[in-house]
């Protein structure tokens, strides 16, 4: 198979894989990383077939659900399976292996560009208006409430305690949301996440005013 078909395959494997998804990782978010890793690969010249592949392989199974390592396991199995080369695989077992957040008190571990430009595309659908509403949608699904005044956001989490995390979502934002601009690797993301960092601010803006009986 050419790296087109081998895309291809992995494209129909992936949408049967997450028909039902677990919330927030739906097909519809994998094919946005998917077109936005493209957009932002060609810019920032990352090998290509390695982007796709990343993108499209990054959520197959979430350690937040499935436990550490599950995803990577998942992704490298399905890739053996369909004959990519050896050397390929490995480059995109880094890359899905690192592309999570993990709280705000860890460490990044992506080293290649194809992982970065992968990253940035993941993190860029948290932002904005698509990542308000999956972050309302996620609390949601776990009967986390909208907001509490009584609970505070948390600085520095480490992994143990944002895996536990069962914040209101406005605190989510505080948390992840509104770190990710200075976090991104890419220039191309860099600017992109901006202009989504600004419309949360101007949605927050009007969020409290309207709490507090004054919108
Ligand atoms: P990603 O696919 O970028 O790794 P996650 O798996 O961390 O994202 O989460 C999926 C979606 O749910 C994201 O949009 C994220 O911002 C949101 N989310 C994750 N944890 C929370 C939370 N505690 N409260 C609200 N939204 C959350
Ligand atoms: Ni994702």
């Amino acid at each position: 198979m050419d790296k087109e078909q081998l895309i291809e395959k992995t494209v129909d494997y992936v949408k049967h894989n997450m028909e039902n998804g677990e919330v927030g990782h739906d097909w519809s978010h994998v094919e946005r990383v998917w077109k936005m890793a493209k957009r932002i690969g060609i810019e920032e010249k990352a090998d290509m077939f390695i982007v796709e592949m990343a993108a499209l392989l990054h959520d197959v199974a979430d350690w937040k659900f499935h436990g550490d390592g599950a995803g990577e396991l998942k992704a490298r199995t399905w890739m053996e399976t369909i004959g990519v080369k050896k050397e390929d695989i490995e480059s995109i077992v880094h890359v899905v292996e690192n592309i999570s957040f993990k709280g705000s008190g860890e460490k990044e571990k992506m080293s290649t560009l194809e992982g970065k430009v992968t990253q940035d595309a993941d993190r860029l659908d948290a932002l904005g208006a698509i990542g308000i509403a999956r972050a309302l949608t996620f609390a949601g699904h776990a009967g986390n409430p909208i907001f509490d005044p009584e609970i505070k956001p948390r600085s520095n989490m480490k992994f143990s305690e944002y895996k536990e995390s069962k914040e209101p979502a406005i605190n989510h934002f505080y948390e992840k949301l509104l770190l990710l601009k200075d976090r991104m690797n890419t220039k191309t993301g860099r600017k992109l996440a901006e202009q989504r960092h600004k419309f949360m601010e101007i949605y927050l803006e009007e969020f409290f005013k309207e709490w507090d009986g004054k919108g």
